[in-house]
Order: structure tokens, then sequence, then C-alpha cells
């Protein structure tokens, strides 16, 4: 592999072949995928009804001008409002997450004026523009796992609340408090700003509701999709209220991506979201979570050397006490050897788990017998 650019870790290059949970590399041997991919094959890899509708809609059209979106895009678009609870809204399909929230940070720009937006301190909100640099011109970064005393923000200067409901995008899976949330979100919006969730990786189904904001009972004016969206494939959304999709219109805002509104991106959103609803994975995807965090939580009674489970739904976090003979990343490789992918983050000595809400429960229990001999090694 000498002719890929290494910008992060690689560790293996040989996959060639998913089902479901299964990752196959070309020696047949077999994997199980905890990650999701990078946490976006919310229905597991190789899904029937997904292939089946990249093929059909391959058949008739991939792509089209952006002046010439066609009717599966609306129909993507009144899914995608009915999901997020913005009935009557406004939507655009976009390709990656980072566009998606990009996009939101633009428009709440352009109608607030305001020269800050908020956010919290260890977000990840994408790879690139504005808000992958939160450079503090153009940004208030609130860290409230420092802090709970909101009077230290400016937010007669502020445009709006960035929302990552999962502070999963560095790693850590930790949620910040309902309460806290809540107060920010009210004192945004009574400055004249406007909510957007980032809802990249928390939302389809992840946290155990269809979106990680509605821990929070809040109602976003601004929601942006990726990842599960596309159960693999490159399409992200941007949900917006009526009226502020009326403002922008009416302002004459513009943007154009050559991928904008593609039927192929429209019609895979569209049909992940029906398989969603039809097979109930919110709800099933939540229960095996639960379940799974149980096992988590006994390994952390049974061993001293874990620090805590914790997560949501199935987003969820196993952190290891500090030691010289142990790390997250050597549970990460023994358990690679055992054939299992996970998410290991050495900054905060994490390991983490989003596995397709599709995972087969005896997966979730090998795993679990996995991390057991693993951590038993340890003690
Ligand atoms: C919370 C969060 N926001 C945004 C992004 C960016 O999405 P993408 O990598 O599709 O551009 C990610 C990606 O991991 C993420 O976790």
């Amino acid at each position: 592999m000498d002719h890929i650019l290494k910008c992060h870790e690689i560790f293996k290059t040989d996959f060639v072949r998913g089902q479901n949970c299964y990752l196959y590399d070309s020696k047949g041997k077999k994997y199980v995928d905890l990650e999701s991919g990078i946490w976006c094959t919310a229905l597991g890899h190789n899904h029937p009804r997904v292939n089946r509708v990249i093929e059909t809609q391959l058949k008739y059209i991939a792509h089209l001008g952006t002046r010439y979106p066609n009717s599966l895009a609306e129909e993507a678009a009144l899914a995608v409002l009915n999901a997020v609870g913005i009935a009557g809204g406004k939507c655009t399909f976009l390709s990656s997450g980072s566009e998606a929230v990009e996009f939101g940070v633009q428009i709440i720009r352009r109608i607030s004026g305001k020269p800050l937006l908020l956010t919290f301190q260890n977000s990840y909100l994408g790879g690139y523009g504005s808000a992958a640099k939160k450079n503090l011109d153009e940004w208030y970064l609130f860290d409230w796992s420092a802090s709970d005393c909101l009077d230290e923000i400016p937010f007669e200067r502020i445009g709006g609340f960035i929302f990552e409901p999962g502070g999963s995008g560095i790693g850590f899976v930790r949620f910040p408090p309902k309460g806290l949330v809540r107060e920010i979100v009210r004192r945004v919006r009574q400055a004249g700003g406007l909510i957007a969730a980032n809802e990249i990786t928390t939302g389809m189904g992840r946290t155990g509701k269809w979106f990680g904001f509605q821990h929070y009972d809040i109602q976003p004016d601004i929601v942006s999709l990726g990842k599960g969206l596309g159960n693999g494939y490159p399409v992200s959304a941007v949900a917006m209220r009526r009226e502020v999709a009326l403002q922008l219109e009416q302002d004459g805002f513009r943007y154009v991506q050559s991928h904008q509104n593609d039927p192929l991106g429209c019609s895979i959103a569209r049909e992940v979201i029906a398989i969603f609803r039809e097979e109930d994975w919110v709800e099933r995807g939540n229960a095996k979570g639960e379940w799974f965090l149980e096992g988590l939580k006994q390994l952390e009674k049974k061993h001293t050397v874990v620090k805590e489970a914790r997560g949501r739904g199935m987003e969820l976090a196993l952190e290891f006490q500090p030691r010289q003979d142990f790390s997250a990343a050597l549970a990460y490789q023994a358990l690679l050897e055992q054939g299992f992918l996970v998410g290991y983050y050495p900054a905060g000595n994490i390991l983490r788990f989003d596995p397709a809400l599709t995972i087969e429960e005896e997966d979730i229990a090998h795993l679990l017998e996995g991390l057991d001999v693993v951590l038993e090694s340890v003690n």
C-alpha cells in the first residue's frame, strides 16, 4: 500500500467484503466490526435493501445538475424533515458530514449577522471550514466539563449554538447535562440566535433515539445529518425550519455543489429512513445498547483496571485506569487479534463501541467474553 497517503493510522489493508457486522479479509478471516466503518453503517454492511435501491437507481440516473433536483430529492426531504421533527421545513442534500455542519454554520452567520457562534469546547464539528478550525475570533468555546457558569458567555454577540449532542467526535462519549443545554438554548434564543444540531454521528438511532438532541427535549432550527443516513454511501443533509429557509431564499443565498440533491444519494437516504421506520431500528438498537452497556458495567465491577463503562444507546465506551502495563491501545490490539474491530482513543485511554444497530446479540456476547479474557490477564 505505497500510494495511499498516510494522514492517519492505518492498521490493516486487506478487508475485501462486508456482511452486516462482519468484515472478511483477503484470506477469508472474519472480523466483527463494532465501529460500523467509521460510525456509518447503522444498518450493517451490504444491506440488501440499500443495495437494491442503488442497483435500481443506477439504471435510471445517478446524478443531475444542481438546477434539476427531481422528485426523489423532494421525497427524501420529506422523510428527513419528518424524522427530525421539522414538518414544513426545507432540506438540501450534500455529500459529507463536515459539509452539512459547515452549511449550517454558514447559514446562521448569514441570517444572524452576529460575529460569534457558540459550541462546546470538545465538540468535533468536521474536517474543514470554519467549523473545523473553530478560530476564536469566530467561535466561543464553552467547556461544560469545567464550568456550569453561563454568565461568562457573551450571548448578545452569539448568532447561534452548534450543539453536538454526543461529545462524540473526539471520542470521549461524555454527554453534556440536560439542564445546562436547555438553559444555553433558552439564552441563545432569547438573544435572537438559532440552534443547530450536529447529528452526523448521534443521528439515525445511534444514541437510542432517532436524534441525540431528543435526549434534551429541545427542537433545533437546523439539523445536520450524515454518516448513518447513507449507511456507508456519502450522502448528508441539512434540514431547517421553513422561516429559516425562506429568509435565505429571499436574501439571495447561494450554495452550489456538484452532488447536491443527486438522485442516487437521495434514493439511498429515503430508503434508509424507510428501513429504520418499517423495522423499528431505533427501538431495537436501543434495547441492544442497554444490554451491551449492562455487560460493560459488569466488566467495570469485575476488573479494577476499568475506570468506567458509559454510553447511550449504541454509543458506548470503556475507560481504563492509567497504568504502566496496560492501555486502551493494548486492549485494541488484543481484540483485533481475536477478530474484533473496536474504536480506541489513546488520549482518553478509551475503547469505543458503535456497532450497527443490526448487530447480533451473540456477537456482543462474544466481544464481552473476549474483553473479559483480555482484562483478566491484567488483574
Ligand atoms: C460529530 C461529528 N461531526 C462531523 C463529522 C464530520 O463528518 P464527515 O467525516 O462525514 O465529514 C464527524 C465525523 O466523524 C463527527 O463525528
